[in-house]
Parts: structure tokens; sequence; C-alpha cells
């Protein structure tokens, strides 16, 4: 037989054997069987040998037409069978609409953001309006403007996240109190809230926790102003049997100064880790606006007086949610997070 003719034959079978093949894997079968790199057309290149010289070029012509052609016969079968068979699969599988579908895990409010919004919710109600202040605050704001000296022990090192000689990350929401009172004009009751930053880290304290800060402005303002409105939101936001007290302190941009303390929510008032076995935990401070913060805003006293309070926000969620270390706030654990779902 010649060369031409065992090539003839070869295409032949190659293509009754696709139209054999019953399912796309088969045919492919086939495809590696005669096209492959071993397959049946490259063994008989070999025959290529015994031609003569004249002969050579038409056979390998003939060749490479017979590749083309059987390649092309593999893509009209395989475009057949592979629609033949997504048709079989659609037949013979069934859909049972019954089963329940998945359900996308959604997200839900943090508790710091619970515990802002209630904030928003009570405080609007005693006609509080909502402010805001930069993270990155000049040091004029974060301390002097409050009457906090450049001596100041707050301005340690320790404490304060420097950015440079003038700016540093806010210490406390207390800035929003001079934002307020330089662009805006008395009476002002305003509440703000935000992320605040200090050097420090235990089982009650974070370096980057949130703050919440009112202030009040007005014709005349006293201690049993600021305490009344304290306990109504504490009461407010805690409920009924929690228990609040007011400690004499000390704050630069306060005078008088006091600091604001509930029972401790984890022992309810016997003393643990988490109170310091003191039986209570303090929320933040307060007082009547001291004189020379209002004098340095241009606010004049005793025309205006006023009182402010800083709160932190995670330790009232401890407090409201019973949780026992600080830390679970910023470390977003699910099992915690998807206690506060709705
Ligand atoms: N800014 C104070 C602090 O961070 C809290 C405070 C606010 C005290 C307002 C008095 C008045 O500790």
């Amino acid at each position: 037989m010649t060369a031409q003719s065992k090539l003839e034959n070869l295409k032949v079978e190659a293509l009754s054997k696709m139209q054999a093949a019953s399912s796309s894997q088969a045919l492919y079968n086939v495809k590696v069987e005669f096209l492959g790199k071993n397959g049946l057309l490259t063994e008989i290149m070999k025959e290529m040998a015994s031609l003569s010289k004249e002969e050579k070029p038409a056979f390998g012509k003939s060749v490479n037409e017979v590749k083309q052609a059987l390649e092309q016969a593999y893509e009209g079968f395989e475009t057949a069978l592979k629609a033949k068979e997504i048709e079989e699969k659609m037949n013979s599988e069934e859909v049972d609409l019954t089963l329940p579908g998945f359900t996308r895990p959604r997200g839900s409010v943090h508790p710091v953001h619970l515990v802002i919004n209630e904030i928003y919710s009570i405080m609007s109600r005693l006609g509080y309006a909502i402010r805001q202040g930069p993270l990155i605050e000049l040091d004029s704001y974060n301390f002097e403007a409050l009457n906090i000296p450049a001596d100041h022990p707050a301005r340690d090192m320790q404490d304060t996240f420097f950015i440079d000689k003038t700016h540093v990350l806010r210490t406390h929401t207390s800035p929003i109190q001079i934002h307020s009172l330089e662009s805006e004009k008395p009476p002002l009751r305003i509440i703000g809230t935000g992320a605040v930053f200090r050097c420090d880290s235990d089982i009650s304290h974070l370096p980057h926790f949130h703050q919440i800060e009112g202030m009040c402005v007005d014709r005349k303002v006293s201690m049993g102003d600021l305490k009344g409105t304290i306990s109504f939101f504490v009461k407010e936001f805690f409920g009924g049997d929690l228990k609040t007290r007011f400690r004499p302190s000390f704050f630069p941009f306060t005078e008088p100064s006091a600091e604001v303390d509930c029972t401790c929510p984890i022992c309810k008032g016997k003393g643990c880790s988490m109170c310091k076995h003191t039986g209570w935990i303090e929320i933040g401070g307060c007082g009547l606006i001291n004189p020379k913060v209002l004098a340095h805003a241009q606010v004049k006293y005793p025309e205006w007086q006023g009182f402010a309070f800083g709160f932190g926000i995670e330790r009232m969620a401890i407090i409201k949610y019973g949780v026992d270390d600080i830390r679970l706030f910023p470390e977003n654990d699910l099992r915690f997070l998807r206690q506060f779902e709705m």
C-alpha cells in the first residue's frame, strides 16, 4: 500500500470513529489517538523516509490537509455532543424548589455605635444638637484652649500620641467644645461623640476608644443643672436600678469638677477586678466650664455660663451589656458582635 493510500485509510477510519463516539470524552479519546502528539498522524509521517524527493512535498501537504479536515470534523462533532450532553443533564436532574436557600450573613451595628445612637436619641430629647470634630487636633484645641498648660501631666508623652510639634491624635472629645464655642453663638446645647487616642492599654483601658462630650452654655447654669442632666441621661440609658455617684475631682477646663461613677455591673457593687475592687465603675468627668475656657473662645462670662461632661462609650457599653473585658470591643470577634444583633 502506498503512503498516500495509508493516509486515506487513516482519514476514513478517524472520521468513522469520531462519528461513532457517543460522548464528548470518547470523542476526545479518538482525537488523541489520531491527532495527539504520539498519535497515528504523527506515526504516518515516518512514511516520508520511503518516498522519493519528488513525492515528499505532495505527501506532506496531504498530511496537513487530513489533519485540518480531522480537526474541523472534531469541532463539529464536539459541539453537537456537548449540546446533547447538557440537554440530557437538564432532563435527568431535578431542581427541588422547596429546598431552603442559603442565607447570607448580615452585618449588624457595633455595640459602640449602638451606644452612640442611643445617646443621640436621649440627648436630642433634651434639645442637644450633634457636633463632630477632627481626630487629628491642633495641640491648641486639645490642650491650650482647654486650659491645659504646656507643663500639665496630661500632655506627657505617655498619654498623648503626638503627630508632630503642633498636632496630636485627640486625647478626648473636649476639643469639640472649643470648635462649637468658636463657631456658634450661645445659648448652646451640643453633644459630640467619636474616637479618642491615648498611650494606654489594659483590661479597662484601650489606646483607641470613644467618648461622648456634652456641653450646655446658657445665661444661668449651675451644678444642679449638670447633675440633673447627667442623672436623667444615666437613668434613661441604663434603666432604673443602677446607682450613680458624683465624686469631687479636677479637670483644668471645668471648675468645680466631678467624676461620675456607676455601680459595677459585673459584681453588682461587691468588688471585682473590673472595678478594681471598689464596686464602682467610672464613666467620665464633668463640671462647670472654667471661665478661662470661655474667655479663650471670646464667650463673655458671667453673662454666659456652662457645664460640660465627657463619658467613655466603651465604659458605658460595659456597664449596659455586662461585658467583662474592654478589649473585646476593638477585636471584632464575630462571636462577640453577634450577641448585639437586633
Ligand atoms: N475630657 C475629660 C476626659 O477625657 C472628660 C471631661 C469632659 C471632664 C468634660 C469634664 C468635662 O477625661
